[in-house]
């Protein structure tokens, strides 16, 4: 299959919204551009259609995908109830980077779910993004759009190394906004608990419900035989070719670490102004600023690969707000190897 690449601009961007739109109510695959990162779209009412994304990125059945509208309205009808907690959520972050997992209705197809009674929903925020869900006239089911296993992309470029030949389109929206993948929250236990921190954080979910649990596998590996609230937590994730090893302590004991190990050999994943320190180094943001390490995490990530990293050594990004989220992928990337200096 040729794999077309459309640069989206405003002045194309209702007939290429179209184009996708068509393409996606004819049951095919599209890569779109989000907010946080690119997703592989398809129809969620579609069965087949859906099939086809688990196959493109050799995606596990049992991992649920994420249901997209383009109006907090289209929530009605994909799940049993809205309660006041999702309306209060929708509110202060809709269209934006927060996913919300409530009990599903009959019209999500099992495949979406991966058989579980809940289903995940979120509105985006991105023009392309909005745009594709309402030409296509249905809810899209769009996982990121790596293959299985792989840093999330943030730009087409990645999407198209991934999915070249196995999708017959891809809409170029320009670099993803956030960076990482969206929070998701889920409203159908007791209480509402955070199952993957990103670009909303739980200090700004606390604000408007108060009580947010945070569960324990974001930053824990889960233990032996434990079910996971989140199927996509339990997988390797997020993980270059290269071995990473978080090394967390000051800059001093990280250098003095990495000296001692012979810098020549190995790469380092360090923030802004730290590089000149080593020979082979990839940068991820500002040092205690959340927002720009999410932003270069996934693209520091596969630029190792690009650049031959065989072992890499880490700095360890702050845990909280928006930290909370790179630490939660970085973790994953680095299969929770962490050294305490
Ligand atoms: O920002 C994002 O959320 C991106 C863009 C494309 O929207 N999408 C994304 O999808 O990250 P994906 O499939 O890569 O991650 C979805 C996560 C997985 O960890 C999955 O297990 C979890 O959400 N999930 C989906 N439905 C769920 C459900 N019903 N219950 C629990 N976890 C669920
Ligand atoms: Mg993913």
């Amino acid at each position: 299959m040729q794999t077309e690449v459309i640069k989206v601009t405003p002045e194309n961007l209702a007939t290429a919204a179209e184009q996708a739109g068509a393409l996606l109510r004819d049951g095919e695959v599209v890569g779109i551009p989000t907010e946080t990162v690119y997703g592989l779209a398809a129809n969620a009412f579609d069965e087949t259609a859906v099939s086809k994304i688990f196959k493109a990125k050799g995606r596990p059945q049992d991992n649920p995908l994420i249901v997209h509208i383009a109006k907090f309205e289209e929530l009605e009808a994909l799940v049993t109830e809205v309660p006041e907690a999702a309306k209060q959520l929708a509110e202060a972050f809709w269209p934006g980077p927060l996913t919300m997992i409530l009990p599903k209705s009959d019209k999500i197809p099992d495949a979406v779910c991966a058989g579980l009674q809940t289903v995940a929903i979120r509105c985006p925020s991105h023009p392309v993004a909005h745009a594709v869900i309402e030409k296509a006239g249905v809810p899209l089911a769009a996982p990121s759009a790596n293959l299985s296993g792989s840093p999330s992309p943030t730009n087409a470029k990645y999407v198209y190394d991934d999915m070249n030949g196995k999708i017959p389109l891809i809409l170029d929206g320009g670099q993803s906004a956030v960076g990482v993948e969206s929070t998701v929250v889920t409203l159908a236990l007791d209480r509402p608990r955070v199952l993957r921190p990103g670009g909303v954080t739980v200090e700004q979910l606390r604000a408007v419900l108060h009580e947010v649990d945070v569960d324990e596998a974001v930053v824990k590996p889960l233990k032996k035989g434990a079910v996971a609230a989140s199927p996509g937590m339990k997988y390797k994730h997020y993980a270059p070719k290269a071995e990473i090893t978080i090394l967390k302590g000051s800059f001093e004991q990280f250098k003095a670490y990495v000296e001692a190990k012979n810098a020549e050999e190995h790469f380092v994943l360090c923030f802004e102004g730290e590089e000149k320190d080593f020979p082979h180094a990839v940068t991820y943001g500002r040092c205690g600023d959340g927002l720009s390490e999410a932003n270069r995490l996934f693209d520091a990530l596969r630029e190792l690969d690009e650049q031959g990293a065989k072992t890499v050594f880490a700095r360890c990004p702050s845990e909280n707000e928006v930290g909370l989220a790179v630490y939660n992928r970085l973790l994953r990337a680095a299969a929770f190897r962490v050294v305490e200096l």
